[in-house]
């Protein structure tokens, strides 16, 4: 790790202590840095108050540069290393601003200073959806211009999905379009985003970071003082808080009937430490398919070799593959088919469809060594799933509604590596590693009173049970209005009972399901919402909640457009209006999404 070299220029020491202390934090791995910045912490401590020496000279009374740090984010990854780069840049001096893009505008933007962009790709190469209209003004013809503004983007994204960090390459293209000064190339991260990130921030922070002045020893970066608590890095950031949970229970929810496969998965969480709210998602650290494994080292002469078969089991993704992989294998094979493919993205694009890392091996097939085949593979992400329980209700527990994910391409059968691990290969008693995704921006209201409509078909009703049972337990008041979808009545109704009771209870005001394959014409959530326009025009304009959930695809589109009728035809607004009307309940945090 490359130490800052603006914050070396500015440290106390002769020039051949700066060139060990910089030897040393080179090569050191984020983990020893953290280390080490305790040990000094509390070798000071231990010395007492005198070991600091002569007070150094204070930092010069100059005015602190301003720095606005922009993010856009969906599920809080770009929030949270906003919120540590905002930290790191406190430290250094720099006077922050942290906007996240659902509450500001380009104008107003401008006007800050220089920026730093953290910024998401969701949906098929969009922005995350509370930053729509940030993203589309500053792609509008009446962008501003940012002539003089210095900038960088940090872009999120996963490789697994065609237009990979689409949303921070175009706002890094269009920032420069502006007018804006780059200072640092756009920097692209996939899912193990937390070591680019953190080398990016402190790569871009020492670049803006003011010259120190000649004579003045400033420490800014201070790792002897303990922090205060608000200062701590978010853990987000560092790497979620991961713990071994127990399954205690895992029911098949959906019958041996159904077309489809939905499981009730219980994790005991006493003496995780972990907590959740209702709303938030649990992330599994799931196991690759041993079959698959298998095949994957017998494609590259691997097969006696332990070590590897452990690790492809449980630390590499042996599914995802990208057009990265397709030339970094063609390459190494010095296949001709592979490689004239490689150099053709449409032709790469058409063969990454529905193909895993198995056809890419099987196609050009060759001998690896361990690290050779370890170095062509990403790291296994986890998997979330949003908690289907209230921790108050359920002794602490977490429940997960878990659909297995199967299906065949190009003659083979294939299978989710998360979903069919829980379906196939786990049960009770099993210990899995787990860590709890927090969701801001997807919780109940604080009002109690406030009246709630959660649309949430399949496995998209799982957060609105934790909902249910938060708002039971709480004695709230607040009515509560559920659209719920699935295949077939008799086969697909997750949770039946429990709804039924909330029903009778009167904790569920209402309940409109739509059984799509019950019925020579299929009826989805959207119809029962436009059926019952009246009364959920009157819920809406009472200030209810929109809460939707589940597949992203198309579900949540059909969704946005049934709403934007049923606004229409209960307000009596023209489709604009309606459009602004939904945008505003989006950007007052009563239009929520949490779609995957
Ligand atoms: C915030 C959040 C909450 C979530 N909550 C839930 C939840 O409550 N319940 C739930 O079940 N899931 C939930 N998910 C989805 C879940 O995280 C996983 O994505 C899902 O279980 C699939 O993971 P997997 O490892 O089984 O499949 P993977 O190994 O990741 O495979 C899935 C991929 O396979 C491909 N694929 C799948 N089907 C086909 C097909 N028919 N043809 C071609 N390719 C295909 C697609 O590329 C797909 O992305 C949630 C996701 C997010 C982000
Ligand atoms: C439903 C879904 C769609 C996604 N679409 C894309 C995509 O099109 N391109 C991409 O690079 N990443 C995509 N991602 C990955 C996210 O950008 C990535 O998880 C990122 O770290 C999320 O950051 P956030 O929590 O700040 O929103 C997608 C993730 C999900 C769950």
């Amino acid at each position: 790790m490359a130490p800052p070299p603006a914050a070396l220029a500015a440290a106390p020491f002769a020039e051949d202590q700066l060139a060990l202390i910089e030897r040393l934090l080179r090569d050191a791995s984020p983990e020893q840095v953290q280390w080490l910045s305790g040990y000094l912490a509390g070798f000071q401590a231990a010395a007492g108050p005198r070991a600091a020496g002569p007070a150094l000279p204070a930092a010069p009374a100059a005015p602190r540069p301003p720095l606005t740090i922009l993010y856009a984010t969906e599920s809080g990854n770009a929030e949270a290393l906003a919120g540590t780069a905002r930290k790191a840049a406190q430290r250094l001096g720099f006077a922050v601003k942290l906007r996240d893009m659902a509450d500001t505008t380009p104008a107003e933007v401008v006007k800050t200073g220089p920026l730093l962009v953290i910024a998401s790709t969701w949906g098929e190469g969009d922005p995350p959806q509370r930053a729509e209209a940030f993203y589309a003004g500053l792609l509008g013809a009446d962008a501003p211009a940012f002539a003089g503004v210095r900038f960088a983007v940090l872009a999120l994204g996963d490789r697994a999905y065609a237009n990979f960090c689409e949303t921070g390459r175009r706002i890094d293209a269009r920032l420069a379009e502006l007018g804006a000064e780059r200072v640092a190339p756009l920097a692209e991260c996939d899912l193990d985003y937390a070591a680019p990130a953190r080398a990016w921030t402190e790569t871009v922070l020492a670049t803006l970071a003011p010259e120190p002045d000649a004579g003045a020893a400033v420490i800014r970066v201070d790792f002897a003082r303990t922090p205060a608590a608000d200062e701590v890095p978010d853990a987000e950031a560092l790497g979620p808080r991961v713990a071994e949970a127990e399954i205690t229970e895992r029911v098949l929810l959906s019958s041996s009937r159904s077309t489809a496969e939905t499981w009730h998965v219980e994790l005991a969480l006493d003496g995780t430490g972990l907590t959740y709210e209702p709303g938030e998602a649990i992330g599994i650290a799931p196991r690759n398919d041993p079959a698959l494994v298998d095949a994957v080292l017998a494609a590259t002469g691997l097969t006696d070799d332990a070590p590897t078969r452990a690790a492809l089991t449980t630390r590499y993704d042996i599914t995802t593959l990208t057009a990265a992989q397709v030339a970094a294998h063609a390459a190494r094979t010095g296949d001709a088919a592979l490689a004239g493919l490689a150099a053709d993205p449409a032709r790469v694009a058409a063969f990454l469809r529905d193909r895993q890392v198995i056809d890419l091996l099987e196609a050009a097939p060759t001998r690896l060594n361990p690290a050779e085949l370890t170095g062509l593979l990403r790291p296994l992400p986890p998997r979330l799933y949003s908690v289907a329980s209230a921790p108050e209700a359920v002794d602490g527990a977490a429940h997960l509604l878990v659909a297995a994910v199967r299906w065949q391409s190009h003659g083979r059968g294939r299978s989710g590596v998360a979903s069919v691990d829980l379906a196939d290969r786990r049960s009770a008693g099993d210990r899995l590693s787990v860590h709890v995704k927090p969701n801001p921006h997807f919780r109940l209201p604080e009002d109690p009173d406030r009246p709630i409509v959660m649309i949430g078909p399949g496995t998209g009703v799982a957060p609105f049970r934790g909902f249910l049972q938060r708002r039971e337990a709480a004695g709230a008041r607040g009515r509560n209005w559920l659209f719920f979808g699935a295949r077939q009545f008799t086969h697909d109704f997750l949770y039946q009972l429990e709804w039924q009771d909330w029903l009778a209870s009167g904790v569920l005001t209402r309940m409109d399901v739509a059984f799509s394959r019950d019925q020579p014409d299929k009826i989805y959530v959207q119809q029962r919402m436009w059926e019952a326009r009246a009364e959920l025009w009157r819920w809406l304009d009472d200030g209810a909640v929109i809460y939707v959930c589940g597949d992203a695809k198309a579900m949540a589109r059909d969704v946005h457009a049934s709403l934007l009728a049923v606004i229409a035809a209960g307000s009596g607004r023209d489709a604009d209006g309606a459009a602004a009307w939904l945008r505003a309940a989006q950007q007052d945090g009563r239009y929520k999404r949490d779609v995957y």
